[in-house]
């Protein structure tokens, strides 16, 4: 019988593998993305660190304390141990590869009193893919701003949502260069917390504000799943005049089998919207006699407040999905 090693990658995921496999074959059976191109120790491509354990490379022993960095052909190369390697660009399953890009910059439409849409087209011939729910970084400036795609991947078009208010400067400047350039540099995708094949379960959205944009992306995905689960949006904002795209919900209604929504105010009444905060409007709907997944969008304090109170009533962390969660953790 041969051995079973666990490797962990670049600190995070980990696939096991026999010592008679080298660590690609035994990493590509279990769904990782390796950087490869000759699989027979030549070219170097997939060349990275080993940062703990032994492997055999050929007829080399190589441990991973005998010099600052050891670098090892993983194609070639066969674990002796457990063992912590660290490879660049490889990609965890599920995962997308990262790309940096120039966008054109298509189309800016304001969707109400301080929110812009802005469309951007990724470079023809070159394959750039995400999954719903998944953000981007634009760069500009020196400087790297995290912006969920607010559409599912089917085609070269990527649509943000910016809220620019007064008390935004940063978003300001950002929309500033936007509207004043034909390009703008872009690395995406970016974010673990998506939604690509359809769940064996009820989906709940809870958003406050541009929050909407992922959730967006994500119902757009479920529809073309034909999503046959039941679907609830909760959308918050302060007044109706924060809401925008008002007929999208509506039109969902028609496209999934089962999808209601709520809209909830913070700070008036209006007898067309719930009132008070958003999770609240959720938590007082929670009677599904299956746990849903919950996906939220919105700003960090808004995205740990209602996780919070989700966790608080009982529902498990692990049931509940963010992309803040990995760009602003909790302090
Ligand atoms: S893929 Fe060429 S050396 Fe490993």
């Amino acid at each position: 019988m041969p051995d079973i090693f666990t490797i962990t990658v670049n600190g995070r995921e980990r696939f096991s593998c026999h010592d008679d496999q080298t660590i690609i074959e035994a990493g590509q059976q279990a769904g990782f993305g390796f950087p490869v191109a000759c699989r027979n120790g030549v070219c170097e491509r997939c060349m990275g660190t080993l940062q703990s354990g032994h492997v055999q490379q050929r007829n080399h022993t190589i441990h991973a304390g005998d010099a600052d960095s050891i670098q090892v052909l993983y194609c070639i190369a066969q674990p002796l141990s457990d063992c912590e390697i660290d490879v660049p660009e490889v990609t965890a399953p599920g995962e997308l590869p990262s790309h940096e890009v120039h966008c054109q910059i298509q189309q800016i439409e304001a969707l109400n009193h301080d929110v812009s849409r802005v469309w951007l087209q990724l470079p023809a011939g070159k394959r750039v893919q995400w999954h719903a729910g998944q953000y981007m970084m634009l760069n500009l400036n020196g400087e790297s701003f995290p912006f969920s795609i607010a559409n599912h991947c089917d085609g070269r078009r990527l649509e943000l949502h910016i809220r620019h208010g007064d008390d935004n400067s940063a978003a300001q400047d950002i929309m500033a260069h936007l509207t004043s350039a034909s390009t703008v540099s872009a690395t995406l995708p970016a974010g673990m917390r998506f939604i690509d094949s359809a769940p064996e379960q009820p989906v709940w959205f809870i958003c406050g504000s541009t929050g909407f944009a992922p959730v967006k992306a994500m119902v757009e995905r479920l529809i073309a799943l034909d999503f046959d689960h039941p679907v609830r949006l909760f959308w918050g904002a302060r007044t109706p005049e924060d809401l925008y795209l008002p007929t999208l919900p509506s039109q969902w209604k028609m496209a999934l089998k089962d999808f209601d929504f709520t809209t909830a105010l913070s700070d008036i009444r209006h007898p067309d919207h719930a009132e008070g905060l958003v999770h609240e409007a959720a938590l007082a709907a929670l009677n599904e006699p299956e746990l849903p997944l919950f996906y939220l969008g919105g700003s960090p304090p808004m995205a740990w407040a209602v996780f919070d109170a989700l966790v608080e009533e009982g529902v498990p962390a692990g049931n509940i999905h963010c992309d803040v969660f990995d760009y602003a953790p909790r302090e």
